[in-house]
């Protein structure tokens, strides 16, 4: 069978990386999850000592972190600097920066090449989930998807993911969610953005399994008509 790449874009909170990973294992793909490489690059400036509120301080540094994506789905991997960098990506201080350094033109360009590269060794083909994956990364990608949520479904499936969430949390949370994605849109160097070619899906009123279904459909029809 041949190849497939598939771009999946939107904020966060919309469902991108379980679909992703999910239509991956399902159809046998590489799975890549590029916010995971802006969040390990920003861990490192952080650990480093780099200002990251001196976008010259990032863009000096930018080539020094050594970035390692495995890209099974069942079991997606990062490592920086040889480090497992899986949990350390994940705390509310790299959240909170992680826009300021990914907006840095030298960080995105060094981790665009990292995607292109990943993609191009991925024999069967992967599914790779971010931002600007579908106008920016792979323009060329077989099927592009453009995932949607409104800020309130986004906000309580993310601090779904919290523990001992409540009403407060929940109001925080989408704040900060509505900032980033206000970051993330509003940067000069490849912005969140919907590719003119991509099919957008409002997950809002949809349950995970619909949302992998109808990626997987498309896929399977894209598949047998090449
Ligand atoms: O998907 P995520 O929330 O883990 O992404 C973290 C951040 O990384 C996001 O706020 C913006 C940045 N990002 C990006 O600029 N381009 C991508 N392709 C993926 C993520």
């Amino acid at each position: 069978m041949e190849s497939v790449i598939v771009a999946i874009d939107g904020p966060s909170g919309t469902g991108k990386s379980s679909t992703s990973k999910a239509v991956a294992a399902e159809l046998g793909l590489s799975y890549l999850d590029t916010g995971a490489q802006y969040r390990a690059i920003t861990w490192w400036m952080i650990s480093n000592g780099v200002d990251v509120a001196d976008p010259l301080a990032i863009a000096s540094a930018a080539a020094k972190p050594v970035i390692v994506s495995g890209t099974d789905p069942s079991a997606p991997t990062i490592t920086v600097d040889g480090l497992d960098a899986s949990g350390p990506i994940r705390t509310q201080e790299v959240t909170s920066k992680v826009s300021a350094v990914s907006a840095v033109p030298e960080v995105r360009a060094r981790i665009t090449e990292l995607q292109r590269s990943i993609a191009a060794a991925a024999e069967k083909g992967i599914v790779v989930e971010g931002r600007d994956i579908g106008t920016t990364v792979l323009p060329d990608a077989d099927l592009k998807f453009f995932l949607t949520a409104s800020p309130e479904a986004r906000a309580a499936r993310r601090s779904g993911e919290l523990k001992g969430k409540d009403a407060a949390d929940v109001a925080a949370t989408r704040e900060a969610l509505v900032k980033r994605d206000h970051a993330d849109s509003n940067r000069k160097t490849s912005p969140l953005a919907k590719a003119a070619d991509a099919v957008e899906v409002d997950t809002t009123d949809l349950t995970l399994a619909q949302v992998i279904e109808c990626v997987v459909a498309l896929v399977e029809e894209k598949r047998v008509a090449t």
